[in-house]
């Protein structure tokens, strides 16, 4: 018998999660349920000090009243608060990084919580998969704009970014025509090259370089010269974060540590470069980066947004726990979240959409 939930989103935002929360609390105190926020991933459990107003706040009808559209959520969210891994600033200022998923249990008993519905990408749903198997009744939502999540069809917040990337293609044609320039996009998407892919295509970019596909530079540069020997004197070349060479590896300007993955970027500035020494044309870089998160989401991120909110509310009024709704074309489904934990979904080599930027005419960098 469930009479209160509690809702989490964690990791990057992503546009959208404001749709599922609002799902939830509707879905939910509709059945006569409560429905209690918690700031910032397990931050207002973990570290309470923070949150003078509380870290469990109650969300009402009235707390998600006209949230739908906007980006962001209004919980807050962290990539720093794994209570599997939560980092401790220790007297001599080293971190340690310790297992406080158990404070996290203990919280639920004391304020009478019966569930908890995580919102977040592979790393909230390893984190829900985790707490499911200590004893917490757990339903995870997927969500990220990388699309890189395995066992769904899509993420929410993944076609707002596309959306947005491929308006900055647009854009970019008609400046690097008129400079005869080259100009170089890099975009967000961490080890997967969904978001450079869909939007490269849909903006009739010239050449997409994505991590599935180690790139050799030459093979680009010969693109360019081609064009501009066809009298077209301007190239537009997406790339995408973790694009790699096939000499050389992943540009990354932080790494990994104190519980937070490795921070990618540079790689547009890298192709540029080279770019511009071999072709003797101008070329400039453009970094997305964060704006791709940011905005309103598109109408079928908020569509799958509620529909993953009410689900995971349905599913949990079902007496479903350790499932992670996902979306099976057209339909909503669930999924064991042991399924899902730990699995990343890169673009297959095999993709109609990767073959058919090859049929149009799209360098890959191969
Ligand atoms: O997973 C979403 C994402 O935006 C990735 O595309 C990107 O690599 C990463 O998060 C950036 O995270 P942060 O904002 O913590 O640097």
């Amino acid at each position: 018998m469930i009479r209160r939930i509690a809702i989490s989103t964690g990791g990057g935002d992503a546009p959208g999660l404001n749709a599922v929360i609002r799902a939830v609390v509707l879905s939910a105190t509709n059945r006569g349920w409560e429905c209690f926020g918690i700031r910032d991933g397990f931050n207002g459990i973990l570290c309470p000090e923070r949150y003078p107003e509380g870290g469990l706040i109650p969300i009402t009808r009235d707390k998600v009243r006209g949230i739908g559209h906007l980006g962001g959520t209004i919980l807050g969210t962290t990539n720093k608060g794994d209570p599997l891994q939560f980092p401790t600033i220790q007297a001599d200022g080293s971190v340690v990084l310790r297992d406080r998923s158990g404070e996290v249990l203990v919280y639920f008993q004391k304020e009478n919580l019966d569930a908890l519905i995580s919102v977040g990408g592979d790393g909230s749903l390893a984190i829900a998969h985790a707490l499911h198997k200590k004893g917490l009744r757990v339903v995870g939502v997927p969500k990220t704009i990388d699309n890189d999540l395995d066992k769904t069809f899509t993420t929410f917040g993944f076609d707002t970014a596309v959306s947005f990337a491929t308006d900055c293609i647009d854009r970019l044609h008609t400046t690097a025509e008129s400079h005869h320039r080259v100009l170089v996009m890099e975009v967000m998407g961490r080890y997967a090259g969904w978001i450079g892919l869909h939007s490269g295509i849909a903006g009739a970019a010239h050449c997409i370089l994505i991590p599935e596909i180690p790139f050799d530079i030459d093979k680009v540069a010969d693109m360019v010269r081609r064009r501009d020997q066809q009298g077209r004197m301007y190239s537009i070349v997406v790339v995408a974060e973790g694009a790699a060479p096939a000499e050389g590896g992943r540009q990354v300007i932080e790494p990994a540590g104190h519980g937070r993955l490795e921070r990618l970027g540079g790689v547009g500035d890298a192709v540029a470069r080279a770019l511009q020494e071999r072709t003797g044309k101008e070329a400039r870089v453009v970094v997305l980066g964060h704006l791709l998160r940011g905005g309103s989401p598109t109408s079928f991120d908020r569509l799958a947004a509620l529909r993953f909110g009410a689900a995971a509310v349905r599913a949990l009024d079902e007496g479903l726990s350790g499932v992670m709704v996902s979306l099976s074309h057209p339909n909503v489904v669930y999924v064991a979240l042991e399924e899902v934990a730990g699995r990343m979904k890169s673009v297959p080599l095999d993709s109609d959409t990767l073959q058919t930027a090859r049929d149009i005419g799209i360098c890959l960098g191969d």
